[in-house]
């Protein structure tokens, strides 16, 4: 494995402790971050928890202020939930070894080049700050200082969920639509798993054993992979005490247990950026002296999964004259999405897929449809999906883009929600008991 040259024959920055770090030492590692490394780090708050924390996050780029045409933007968030204790740890180390390897080694550095890489060690700097202390299950810390948990709080595309939508997670609704996210994690604690969308769905999403398909399912298995076999032990499929035995150690999020409101979902159908959860332990909040541990088993696994965001194909959608169009669909003829993926400011589209052929379909809505045959290659050894820029004839009659979906989809079209389809076979009955063994430690 590439990385594990790295690991073993560099030394390991000196400086960041294998230690928990709490509100304001994260606050100062970043700073320091910030001053040691100004060419290539950018300190920002998206907004502020319900006590009044920053949600700080560090963004990690040769242009780090500023989204560059063609440099896709990817980001890390840890601990939404706030007892969930291991992805904030990793993602100071990511840092760390981003920052310190950048002119060290050449694929780090080629990744800084190409990427623009944001990371949030804490979505929930109340809840962790509640947690009384290290322990598998906290009794406290997991939801927001307003008692709500932020992974059922998103806006649904296939359930009225009534939410009420608290600052924390407004402030990534914001984020997410303020800037063109292409890929991201979501890190999380309580199993030992990579799961991806769909967590919810309805007749038209869920096939076989409850998994609840999206139209880029191949995509989402090939990502949940790439972080589960460059982890330590992740592809084992391992099962936890009392927990699941996931075959390569990933899931379809319905399958595993249905949730409404999370934000993979969310990303995915309204942000245009394909998200999935990582577990990274069976243990909620373990002790300090197994964060070493905990680092050796993740860091491939973190740096390889960034570099899937160079996946498939992007480009730029100009008029004759050259001028950006926003809000043109962009698509592939296989795979439409809920929400159409449409060219963002500056024309820009980027459209994750595997290498193969594929008909690209750009759409000026109400106006004009025109398909391109293309071949992607493999764009993740090149550190660029491949460029392609399309020049289209008309103008998108509107530059506002329309939300979508504006109602849950189940209203539009009624289709039986999961429980109504389970039916009281001892299948089903197993797998209610596991769901509500899982929902009571819900991950
Ligand atoms: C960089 O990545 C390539 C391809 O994965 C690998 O062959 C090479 O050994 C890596 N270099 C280092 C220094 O890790
Ligand atoms: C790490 O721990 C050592 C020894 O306790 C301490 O001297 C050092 O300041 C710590 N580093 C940081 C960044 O906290
Ligand atoms: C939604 O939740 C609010 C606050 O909990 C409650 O007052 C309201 O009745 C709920 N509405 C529906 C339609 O359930
Ligand atoms: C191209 O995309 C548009 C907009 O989503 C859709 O209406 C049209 O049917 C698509 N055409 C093909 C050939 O897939
Ligand atoms: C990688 O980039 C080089 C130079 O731009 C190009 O010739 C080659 O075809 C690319 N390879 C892939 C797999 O995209
Ligand atoms: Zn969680």
């Amino acid at each position: 494995m590439s990385l594990l040259g790295i690991v073993l024959f560099l030394p390991l920055a000196a400086g960041l402790n294998f230690t928990y770090h709490h509100t304001n030492e994260v606050e100062g590692f970043l700073k320091m971050m910030r001053r040691n490394y100004p060419s290539i780090t950018h300190l920002y708050s998206i907004g502020k928890s319900v006590r009044g924390r920053d949600l700080w996050v560090l963004a990690v780029g040769r242009f780090p202020t500023q989204h560059k045409i063609g440099i896709p933007e990817f980001k890390y968030v840890a601990n939404m939930h706030g007892d969930e204790t291991i992805g904030r740890e990793m993602l100071l180390h990511l840092i760390d070894l981003l920052v310190t390897h950048d002119q060290q080694d050449p694929n780090i550095t080629r990744l800084i080049d190409n990427t623009r890489i944001h990371i949030m060690p804490s979505m929930n700097p109340d809840g962790f700050e509640a947690v009384k202390g290290f322990a598998c299950e906290p009794e406290v810390g997991r939801n927001n200082a307003n008692k709500v948990d932020l992974n059922r709080n998103f806006p649904d595309a296939f359930s009225k969920n009534n939410i009420t939508i608290q600052p924390e997670t407004q402030a990534i609704m914001n984020w997410i639509k303020n800037e063109i996210f292409v890929l991201s994690a979501n890190l999380h604690g309580g199993s030992v798993v990579a799961s991806y969308p769909f967590d919810n769905g309805n007749a038209a999403t869920i096939v076989d054993d409850y998994i609840s398909k999206t139209i880029d399912d191949d995509i989402f298995v090939h990502l949940a992979k790439t972080y589960s076999k460059n982890h330590a032990t992740m592809h084992n499929g391992t099962p936890c005490e009392n927990g699941n035995y996931f075959q390569d150690g990933i899931t379809n999020g319905n399958e595993w247990y249905n949730l409404k409101g999370g934000m993979q979902d969310f990303n995915y159908i309204w942000g245009q950026c394909f998200e999935i959860t990582l577990e990274l332990s069976c243990c909620k909040y373990p002790p300090e002296n197994e964060l070493s541990a905990f680092w050796m088993d993740n860091k491939v696994a973190l740096v390889e999964y960034i570099k899937q965001v160079h996946l498939g194909i992007k480009g730029r959608v100009i008029n004759m004259r050259g001028e950006p169009l926003p809000g043109v669909i962009v698509e592939t003829t296989d795979r439409r999405h809920i929400c159409p993926y449409r060219t963002r400011q500056n024309g820009e589209y980027y459209l994750l897929l595997l290498p193969g052929e594929y008909t690209l379909n750009v759409t000026v809505p109400e106006r004009i449809t025109q398909l391109y045959t293309i071949t992607i290659p493999n764009g993740v050894e090149n550190f660029s999906a491949m460029k392609y820029d399309i020049v289209v004839s008309a103008t998108p009659v509107r530059t506002t883009l329309p939300s979508c979906p504006t109602e849950p989809l189940y209203s539009r079209d009624y289709l039986p929600s999961v429980s109504t389809i389970l039916k009281p076979t001892v299948h089903s009955l197993l797998l209610i008991n596991i769901l509500c063994a899982c929902l009571k430690n819900s991950c």
